[in-house]
């Protein structure tokens, strides 16, 4: 290192002067956009964890502290002090809004919550077996074909477009996760009502019957707010990059969105709530209390899922909150669920066992919102709905400031290739088959 500001790489006889970028809260980045043009060398990170790809002024995260910031602002307070709807304005537009500009982006998210007629069709042409994920997806991406002026592909219209298209998506992915969930239960589609915040709207339009008043438990829906406060960004996670790396091929918000829900369904990201109450389940009707499962998982032979982060080497803070909130909600609704036992013996076990301490895996905010969403009555294979309902005014954020930014690039990395060098064609009749490895 030569000084604070750049940083000198020699390359055999070529040196690399790397500029070093300061973040706010004084992280160092060595900018490498010219090293190969200058030495021929690229860097090689599979899975990311050293490549910075995108200066960002949404979220803060200090893994090693446990320290999780939207806008600056700690996630702690946020969950004490503000709702869903404030923090999604927050994270988007950058300040928190005053209350007039409040009462008017819940007014246009309430507006928007109707579903063209056609697209209740297009999800009753769905298996009723259908992963919701899948059909989560794809109707993000049709919606845009409803709404051709907001979903253009050209980058000016799309933009001068963002704020209707904000609340289009915000609205609707609530919409339409109600309307899978009571497409699959043979339930007609229920609107949602003026009055009601947004989450009790949601409980509203996935459990009520016709004709009936909808019984919405305060509690119930506060739990259900803060799960999706908490899981409103995450900085560049996997489905988060997928939505800035679509959208920065010139794809609308629609696609982009689109596609972060499919990065999101995998059981090692948003997957994992779904995976952790299979886990539970299993452990629970297996008679094991946890112990065999951890023996397992240090094996190698499983993953104790809901544990451990690529960024958190420490409690993960939304965890800690879900936890609290976990405990009230039971306490509220009066429920018990054996997996919470399960679940607190296999924590206790595994932050005391030297397997997970040495390697830092702690608890995950998924280790708790499956038990959470469970309580509520939640079907597991919707968990990751859930979550992409709470991640959607991030990824909202996160494709404007990749939108927004001057010269902005296509994403685009490199390889390094380890395939077969040149090689000649051969003729279908001239080719014999490889001899087979137990031959
Ligand atoms: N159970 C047991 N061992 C684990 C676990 C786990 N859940 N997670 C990591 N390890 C071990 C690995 O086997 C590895 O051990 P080794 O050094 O002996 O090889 C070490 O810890 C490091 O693990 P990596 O896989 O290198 O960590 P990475 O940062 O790539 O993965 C991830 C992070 C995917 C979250 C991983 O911890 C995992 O699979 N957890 C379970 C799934 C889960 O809960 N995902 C949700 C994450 S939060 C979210 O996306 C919203």
């Amino acid at each position: 290192m030569t000084n604070k500001s750049e940083i000198k790489v020699t390359f055999g006889n070529r040196g690399y002067v790397a500029p070093v970028i300061v973040g706010t809260e004084g992280e160092h980045a060595v900018d490498i956009r010219k090293l190969r043009a200058e030495t021929g060398f690229i860097t090689y990170d599979e899975g990311y964890g050293n490549t910075g790809s995108c200066e960002s002024a949404i979220t803060f995260i200090d893994g090693e502290k446990g320290i999780l910031r939207y806008r600056g602002y700690p996630i702690e307070e946020l969950a004490e002090r503000s709702n869903f709807i404030e923090s999604s304005y927050l994270v988007i537009y950058g300040e928190l809004p005053t209350p007039r500009e409040l009462e008017e982006f819940r007014n246009r998210i309430l507006l928007n919550a109707g579903i063209h007629e056609a697209l209740r069709t297009m999800v009753a042409g769905f298996p009723m077996t259908a992963h919701p994920m899948a059909g989560l997806s794809a109707m993000l991406n049709a919606l845009g074909c409803y709404y051709p002026e907001l979903s253009s592909n050209n980058r000016k219209q799309d933009l001068e477009n963002f704020d209707r298209t904000t609340t289009v998506l915000i609205s609707k992915v609530r919409a339409l996760a109600a309307m899978g969930y009571r497409y699959r239960n043979g339930l007609p589609v229920t609107y949602p009502k003026r009055g009601y915040s947004y989450c009790e709207n949601f409980l509203h339009m996935m459990f009520s019957y016709p004709g009936e008043d909808s019984q919405i438990h305060p509690d119930v829906a506060k739990a259900l707010d803060t799960l999706l406060l908490l899981h409103i960004d995450h900085e560049q996670n996997c489905s988060t990059s997928t939505v800035r790396m679509v959208g920065s091929g010139g794809a609308n918000l629609f696609a982009s969105v689109s596609a972060g829900v499919c990065a999101l369904w995998g059981p090692m990201h948003g997957g994992a709530n779904q995976a952790v109450i299979e886990m539970l389940t299993e452990i629970s009707e297996s008679g094991d209390d946890g112990t065999k499962f951890v023996e397992r998982a240090k094996a190698g032979e499983v993953r104790l899922m809901g544990f451990g982060h690529r960024v958190y080497k420490n409690y993960d803070p939304r965890a800690k909150i879900l936890h609290a909130q976990c405990m009230k909600i039971f306490d509220a609704i009066g429920v018990e669920d054996p997996l919470l036992k399960i679940a607190h013996r296999l924590e206790d076990i595994a932050l005391n066992d030297a397997y997970f301490k040495s390697r830092n895996l702690y608890p995950n905010v998924d280790f708790y919102s499956g038990i959470i969403l469970r309580a509520l009555g939640i079907p597991v294979n919707m968990f990751p709905v859930i979550f992409a309902m709470g991640r959607m005014p991030g990824w909202i954020a996160q494709w404007k400031e990749m939108a927004e930014r001057p010269g902005g690039r296509i994403y685009r990395p490199r390889q390094v290739y380890v395939g077969e060098r040149e090689r000649r064609f051969v003729p279908l009749m001239e080719r014999v088959a490889a001899p087979s490895a137990n031959a």
